[in-house]
Protein backbone atom coordinates (compact mmCIF):
# COMPACT_ATOMS: atom_id res chain seq x y z
CA UNK A 1 0.00 0.00 0.00
CA UNK A 2 1.29 3.26 -0.85
CA UNK A 3 1.15 7.02 1.22
CA UNK A 4 -0.10 10.49 0.40
CA UNK A 5 -0.08 13.42 2.84
CA UNK A 6 -2.98 15.73 2.04
CA UNK A 7 -4.06 17.30 5.05
CA UNK A 8 -1.54 20.27 7.01
CA UNK A 9 -2.54 22.40 10.27
CA UNK A 10 -0.20 24.43 12.23
CA UNK A 11 -0.24 26.18 15.41
CA UNK A 12 1.90 28.56 16.72
CA UNK A 13 1.61 30.31 20.99
CA UNK A 14 0.23 34.06 21.13
CA UNK A 15 3.52 35.38 23.00
CA UNK A 16 5.52 37.07 20.30
CA UNK A 17 9.18 37.88 20.81
CA UNK A 18 10.74 40.29 18.82
CA UNK A 19 14.92 40.62 19.09
CA UNK A 20 14.54 43.56 20.84
CA UNK A 21 13.29 41.45 24.13
CA UNK A 22 17.09 39.85 24.24
CA UNK A 23 19.03 43.54 24.13
CA UNK A 24 16.89 44.33 27.10
CA UNK A 25 19.33 41.41 29.30
CA UNK A 26 22.12 40.29 27.10
CA UNK A 27 24.93 41.88 25.57
CA UNK A 28 23.38 41.49 21.87
CA UNK A 29 21.36 43.45 18.82
CA UNK A 30 18.52 42.86 16.75
CA UNK A 31 21.10 43.59 13.99
CA UNK A 32 23.30 41.13 15.43
CA UNK A 33 21.09 37.92 15.44
CA UNK A 34 19.17 38.83 12.17
CA UNK A 35 22.55 39.13 10.22
CA UNK A 36 24.00 35.82 11.22
CA UNK A 37 20.67 33.92 12.13
CA UNK A 38 18.24 35.49 9.52
CA UNK A 39 15.41 35.19 12.89
CA UNK A 40 13.49 38.41 13.58
CA UNK A 41 10.92 36.60 15.78
CA UNK A 42 9.87 33.75 17.65
CA UNK A 43 6.93 32.73 20.22
CA UNK A 44 6.89 31.49 23.42
CA UNK A 45 4.01 29.25 25.37
CA UNK A 46 2.58 30.59 28.06
CA UNK A 47 3.84 29.10 31.86
CA UNK A 48 0.76 26.83 31.60
CA UNK A 49 1.01 26.15 28.18
CA UNK A 50 2.31 22.90 26.89
CA UNK A 51 3.88 20.88 23.78
CA UNK A 52 0.50 19.00 24.11
CA UNK A 53 -2.02 22.23 23.78
CA UNK A 54 0.32 22.88 20.88
CA UNK A 55 0.19 19.84 19.09
CA UNK A 56 -4.02 19.96 19.74
CA UNK A 57 -4.76 23.55 18.26
CA UNK A 58 -2.69 22.14 15.35
CA UNK A 59 -4.68 18.95 14.85
CA UNK A 60 -7.80 21.49 15.27
CA UNK A 61 -6.05 23.79 12.59
CA UNK A 62 -5.69 21.05 10.35
CA UNK A 63 -9.14 19.81 10.41
CA UNK A 64 -10.64 23.32 10.10
CA UNK A 65 -8.50 23.36 6.62
CA UNK A 66 -9.33 20.25 5.47
CA UNK A 67 -12.34 17.57 5.44
CA UNK A 68 -10.93 14.80 7.27
CA UNK A 69 -12.37 12.29 9.74
CA UNK A 70 -10.61 12.01 12.72
CA UNK A 71 -12.37 8.82 13.94
CA UNK A 72 -10.66 7.15 11.27
CA UNK A 73 -7.30 8.14 12.79
CA UNK A 74 -5.53 4.68 13.80
CA UNK A 75 -1.87 5.46 14.99
CA UNK A 76 -0.49 9.15 16.27
CA UNK A 77 3.47 9.81 15.95
CA UNK A 78 4.19 13.32 18.19
CA UNK A 79 7.77 14.08 17.40
CA UNK A 80 8.94 16.03 20.10
CA UNK A 81 12.22 17.02 22.10
CA UNK A 82 9.93 19.08 25.06
CA UNK A 83 7.09 16.46 26.04
CA UNK A 84 4.70 17.88 28.60
CA UNK A 85 6.49 15.06 30.94
CA UNK A 86 8.13 11.71 29.87
CA UNK A 87 4.92 9.65 30.52
CA UNK A 88 2.09 9.71 29.56
CA UNK A 89 3.30 10.12 25.79
CA UNK A 90 1.92 13.77 24.42
CA UNK A 91 0.81 11.37 21.48
CA UNK A 92 -1.50 10.04 24.15
CA UNK A 93 -3.07 13.44 25.46
CA UNK A 94 -3.73 14.51 22.06
CA UNK A 95 -5.59 11.12 21.35
CA UNK A 96 -7.61 11.84 24.69
CA UNK A 97 -8.10 15.20 24.35
CA UNK A 98 -9.34 14.83 20.17
CA UNK A 99 -11.47 12.24 20.77
CA UNK A 100 -9.95 9.50 18.79
CA UNK A 101 -10.96 6.16 19.67
CA UNK A 102 -7.99 3.31 20.11
CA UNK A 103 -4.94 5.08 17.96
CA UNK A 104 -1.68 3.97 18.93
CA UNK A 105 0.00 6.24 20.19
CA UNK A 106 3.85 6.83 20.70
CA UNK A 107 6.39 10.00 21.22
CA UNK A 108 9.72 10.03 19.24
CA UNK A 109 12.71 11.69 19.69
CA UNK A 110 14.91 12.71 17.36
CA UNK A 111 15.20 16.22 17.94
CA UNK A 112 14.93 18.79 14.51
CA UNK A 113 14.77 15.81 12.41
CA UNK A 114 11.43 14.52 14.28
CA UNK A 115 9.40 15.16 11.87
CA UNK A 116 10.76 13.97 8.74
CA UNK A 117 11.33 10.19 10.91
CA UNK A 118 7.75 10.99 12.21
CA UNK A 119 6.39 10.57 8.30
CA UNK A 120 9.56 7.98 7.54
CA UNK A 121 7.94 5.53 10.48
CA UNK A 122 4.22 6.59 9.26
CA UNK A 123 5.03 5.61 5.30
CA UNK A 124 6.75 2.13 6.93
CA UNK A 125 3.40 1.50 8.65
CA UNK A 126 0.63 1.82 5.86
CA UNK A 127 3.24 0.28 3.37
CA UNK A 128 3.16 -2.84 6.17
CA UNK A 129 -0.62 -2.77 5.96
CA UNK A 130 -1.28 -2.20 9.53
CA UNK A 131 -2.07 1.08 9.67
CA UNK A 132 -4.51 3.53 7.35
CA UNK A 133 -4.44 6.98 8.67
CA UNK A 134 -1.42 8.35 10.91
CA UNK A 135 -1.62 11.76 12.01
CA UNK A 136 2.12 13.00 12.62
CA UNK A 137 3.24 15.87 14.56
CA UNK A 138 6.64 18.06 15.14
CA UNK A 139 5.73 19.95 18.39
CA UNK A 140 7.86 21.68 20.74
CA UNK A 141 8.11 24.11 23.54
CA UNK A 142 12.15 25.06 23.83
CA UNK A 143 11.05 28.33 25.29
CA UNK A 144 10.94 25.73 28.48
CA UNK A 145 14.24 24.34 28.41
CA UNK A 146 16.23 27.12 27.08
CA UNK A 147 19.21 29.13 29.24
CA UNK A 148 18.52 32.76 28.93
CA UNK A 149 21.96 33.63 30.74
CA UNK A 150 23.57 31.79 27.00
CA UNK A 151 23.20 34.55 24.37
CA UNK A 152 24.43 32.56 21.71
CA UNK A 153 21.91 29.89 22.16
CA UNK A 154 18.91 31.69 23.57
CA UNK A 155 18.14 33.79 20.79
CA UNK A 156 17.36 30.73 18.42
CA UNK A 157 14.70 29.06 19.85
CA UNK A 158 11.48 29.46 19.51
CA UNK A 159 7.80 27.63 20.10
CA UNK A 160 5.17 25.69 17.61
CA UNK A 161 3.32 22.99 16.32
CA UNK A 162 2.77 21.35 12.83
CA UNK A 163 0.37 18.48 12.56
CA UNK A 164 -0.20 16.00 9.30
CA UNK A 165 -2.16 13.04 8.03
CA UNK A 166 -0.18 10.20 6.47
CA UNK A 167 -3.04 7.87 4.83
CA UNK A 168 -3.29 4.91 2.68
CA UNK A 169 -3.34 5.42 -0.86
CA UNK A 170 -3.36 4.25 -4.53
CA UNK A 171 -0.85 6.46 -5.39
CA UNK A 172 2.86 6.70 -4.43
CA UNK A 173 3.27 10.46 -3.04
CA UNK A 174 6.22 9.36 -0.16
CA UNK A 175 8.73 7.98 -2.40
CA UNK A 176 12.56 7.24 -1.12
CA UNK A 177 13.99 8.26 2.12
CA UNK A 178 17.30 8.53 3.91
CA UNK A 179 18.47 8.73 7.52
CA UNK A 180 21.70 9.08 9.10
CA UNK A 181 23.29 9.45 12.56
CA UNK A 182 26.86 10.58 13.72
CA UNK A 183 26.04 10.05 18.01
CA UNK A 184 29.79 11.00 18.44
CA UNK A 185 28.72 14.32 18.25
CA UNK A 186 26.07 13.77 20.87
CA UNK A 187 27.70 15.89 23.36
CA UNK A 188 27.69 19.14 20.99
CA UNK A 189 23.98 19.09 21.21
CA UNK A 190 21.80 18.38 24.39
CA UNK A 191 19.15 18.66 26.48
CA UNK A 192 20.58 18.81 30.27
CA UNK A 193 17.95 17.06 32.44
CA UNK A 194 20.01 14.00 33.86
CA UNK A 195 23.38 13.51 35.50
CA UNK A 196 24.41 11.18 33.19
CA UNK A 197 27.51 11.86 30.93
CA UNK A 198 27.57 12.10 27.07
CA UNK A 199 30.56 10.67 25.40
CA UNK A 200 32.55 11.38 28.25
CA UNK A 201 31.71 14.53 28.59
CA UNK A 202 30.30 15.23 32.55
CA UNK A 203 26.78 17.17 32.00
CA UNK A 204 25.26 19.53 34.37
CA UNK A 205 21.43 18.78 35.24
CA UNK A 206 19.70 21.71 34.46
CA UNK A 207 16.92 20.90 32.32
CA UNK A 208 18.48 23.58 29.34
CA UNK A 209 19.75 22.95 25.96
CA UNK A 210 23.62 23.13 25.21
CA UNK A 211 25.14 23.27 22.16
CA UNK A 212 28.84 23.85 20.69
CA UNK A 213 27.16 25.99 17.85
CA UNK A 214 30.03 26.04 15.79
CA UNK A 215 30.59 22.54 15.69
CA UNK A 216 26.86 21.89 14.84
CA UNK A 217 27.44 24.38 12.47
CA UNK A 218 29.56 22.84 10.22
CA UNK A 219 28.09 19.53 10.80
CA UNK A 220 24.86 20.81 9.51
CA UNK A 221 26.18 22.12 6.56
CA UNK A 222 28.55 19.51 5.30
CA UNK A 223 25.58 16.71 6.07
CA UNK A 224 22.91 18.33 4.50
CA UNK A 225 25.02 18.90 1.14
CA UNK A 226 25.80 15.36 1.02
CA UNK A 227 22.40 13.99 2.07
CA UNK A 228 20.34 15.91 -0.50
CA UNK A 229 22.75 15.06 -3.23
CA UNK A 230 22.36 11.48 -2.39
CA UNK A 231 18.11 11.70 -1.61
CA UNK A 232 18.10 13.20 -4.87
CA UNK A 233 20.06 10.37 -6.70
CA UNK A 234 18.44 7.73 -4.61
CA UNK A 235 15.03 8.61 -6.18
CA UNK A 236 16.52 8.93 -9.55
CA UNK A 237 16.08 12.45 -9.76
CA UNK A 238 18.09 15.27 -10.03
CA UNK A 239 18.46 19.03 -8.20
CA UNK A 240 16.33 20.74 -10.57
CA UNK A 241 13.48 18.48 -10.62
CA UNK A 242 12.49 19.32 -6.93
CA UNK A 243 10.41 22.53 -7.02
CA UNK A 244 10.82 23.38 -3.23
CA UNK A 245 13.46 22.31 -0.56
CA UNK A 246 12.58 22.39 3.04
CA UNK A 247 15.36 21.58 5.47
CA UNK A 248 15.02 22.33 8.82
CA UNK A 249 15.05 26.08 9.66
CA UNK A 250 18.22 26.06 11.89
CA UNK A 251 19.87 29.27 10.96
CA UNK A 252 19.43 31.20 7.20
CA UNK A 253 22.70 31.08 7.31
CA UNK A 254 23.21 27.13 7.34
CA UNK A 255 20.49 27.22 4.34
CA UNK A 256 21.93 30.07 2.67
CA UNK A 257 25.19 28.08 2.45
CA UNK A 258 23.77 24.62 1.46
CA UNK A 259 21.87 25.83 -1.47
CA UNK A 260 25.19 28.34 -2.79
CA UNK A 261 26.95 24.92 -2.83
CA UNK A 262 24.70 22.62 -4.47
CA UNK A 263 23.42 25.32 -7.29
CA UNK A 264 19.94 25.88 -5.54
CA UNK A 265 18.28 29.30 -5.57
CA UNK A 266 17.02 30.31 -2.37
CA UNK A 267 13.76 31.48 -3.99
CA UNK A 268 13.22 27.34 -4.20
CA UNK A 269 14.31 27.10 -0.38
CA UNK A 270 11.50 27.49 1.90
CA UNK A 271 12.15 28.20 5.81
CA UNK A 272 10.27 29.78 9.26
CA UNK A 273 13.26 30.93 10.51
CA UNK A 274 12.50 34.25 10.02
CA UNK A 275 9.07 34.66 11.73
CA UNK A 276 9.67 31.33 14.18
CA UNK A 277 13.35 31.05 14.79
CA UNK A 278 14.51 27.65 15.44
CA UNK A 279 11.54 25.39 16.65
CA UNK A 280 13.20 22.07 16.12
CA UNK A 281 10.45 19.54 14.88
CA UNK A 282 8.15 22.04 14.40
CA UNK A 283 10.27 24.22 11.99
CA UNK A 284 9.67 22.16 8.61
CA UNK A 285 5.54 21.92 8.56
CA UNK A 286 5.31 25.61 9.77
CA UNK A 287 7.35 26.60 6.28
CA UNK A 288 5.27 23.65 4.34
CA UNK A 289 2.21 25.64 5.58
CA UNK A 290 3.51 29.13 4.91
CA UNK A 291 4.38 27.48 1.50
CA UNK A 292 1.17 26.11 0.17
CA UNK A 293 -0.72 29.65 1.91
CA UNK A 294 1.66 31.74 -0.28
CA UNK A 295 0.76 30.03 -3.13
CA UNK A 296 4.22 28.74 -4.04
CA UNK A 297 3.80 25.53 -3.78
CA UNK A 298 1.22 24.08 -5.88
CA UNK A 299 -0.45 20.56 -5.84
CA UNK A 300 1.86 17.62 -7.57
CA UNK A 301 5.13 19.70 -6.84
CA UNK A 302 7.50 17.72 -5.77
CA UNK A 303 9.04 18.46 -2.08
CA UNK A 304 12.20 17.76 -0.80
CA UNK A 305 12.11 17.45 3.25
CA UNK A 306 15.17 16.84 5.14
CA UNK A 307 15.70 17.13 9.22
CA UNK A 308 18.84 17.44 11.07
CA UNK A 309 20.01 18.01 14.71
CA UNK A 310 20.36 16.50 17.88
CA UNK A 311 21.88 13.12 17.35
CA UNK A 312 23.34 14.47 15.43
CA UNK A 313 21.01 13.04 13.35
CA UNK A 314 19.37 13.49 9.79
CA UNK A 315 16.54 12.28 7.80
CA UNK A 316 15.15 13.03 4.43
CA UNK A 317 11.92 12.40 2.32
CA UNK A 318 11.23 13.75 -1.49
CA UNK A 319 7.37 13.51 -1.93
CA UNK A 320 4.81 14.47 -4.27
CA UNK A 321 2.65 17.60 -2.68
CA UNK A 322 -0.86 16.65 -2.61
CA UNK A 323 -2.29 19.06 -0.11
CA UNK A 324 -4.48 21.91 -1.10
CA UNK A 325 -6.43 24.55 0.94
CA UNK A 326 -10.40 24.71 1.04
N1 LIG B 1 24.93 38.54 20.16
C1 LIG B 1 26.13 39.08 19.94
N2 LIG B 1 27.26 38.36 19.84
C2 LIG B 1 27.14 37.04 19.96
C3 LIG B 1 25.92 36.39 20.17
C4 LIG B 1 24.79 37.21 20.30
N3 LIG B 1 23.56 36.70 20.49
N4 LIG B 1 26.12 35.05 20.23
C5 LIG B 1 27.42 34.86 20.05
N5 LIG B 1 28.06 36.05 19.89
C6 LIG B 1 29.48 36.31 19.68
C7 LIG B 1 30.37 35.23 20.23
O1 LIG B 1 30.59 35.41 21.61
C8 LIG B 1 31.62 35.44 19.42
O2 LIG B 1 32.33 36.51 19.97
P1 LIG B 1 33.94 36.46 20.05
O3 LIG B 1 34.37 36.41 18.60
O4 LIG B 1 34.26 37.73 20.76
O5 LIG B 1 34.28 35.21 20.79
C9 LIG B 1 31.09 35.90 18.07
O6 LIG B 1 29.74 36.32 18.29
C10 LIG B 1 31.07 34.80 17.02
O7 LIG B 1 30.62 33.61 17.65
P2 LIG B 1 30.28 32.31 16.84
O8 LIG B 1 29.84 31.23 17.78
O9 LIG B 1 31.39 32.02 15.88
O10 LIG B 1 29.02 32.85 16.02
P3 LIG B 1 28.32 32.18 14.83
O11 LIG B 1 28.38 33.08 13.70
O12 LIG B 1 28.76 30.75 14.66
O13 LIG B 1 26.81 32.14 15.35
C11 LIG B 1 25.27 30.51 16.17
C12 LIG B 1 26.47 31.38 16.50
C13 LIG B 1 24.90 29.71 17.41
C14 LIG B 1 24.12 31.42 15.79
C15 LIG B 1 25.64 29.58 14.99
O14 LIG B 1 26.86 28.93 15.26
C16 LIG B 1 24.60 28.55 14.73
O15 LIG B 1 23.50 28.87 14.36
N6 LIG B 1 24.98 27.26 14.85
C17 LIG B 1 24.06 26.18 14.61
C18 LIG B 1 23.23 26.01 15.81
C19 LIG B 1 22.03 25.16 15.53
O16 LIG B 1 21.52 25.19 14.46
N7 LIG B 1 21.60 24.44 16.55
C20 LIG B 1 20.44 23.64 16.46
C21 LIG B 1 20.63 22.54 15.46
S1 LIG B 1 19.17 21.93 14.93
Amino acid sequence: MHATISSIGIYHPLKEIKNSYFEEFLETTDQWIKERTGIENRYYALENEYTSDLCVKAVEALVKNHTTNLQEVDFIIVATSTPDQTLPSVASRVQTRMNIPHAGCIDISAACGGFVYGIILAKGLIAAGTHRKIIVTGAETLSKVTDFTDRSSCILFGDGAGAVIVEASSENHLLKVITDTDGSYGKDLYLSNKNIPINGKPVIPDNNIHQNGRVVFKWAVSTLTKKIEELVSKNGITLEDIDYFIPHSANMRILETVCKELGIPMEKCLESIKNYGNTSAASIPLAWYNGITSGRIKPNDKLLLIGFGGGLTCAGICLQNNIEMK
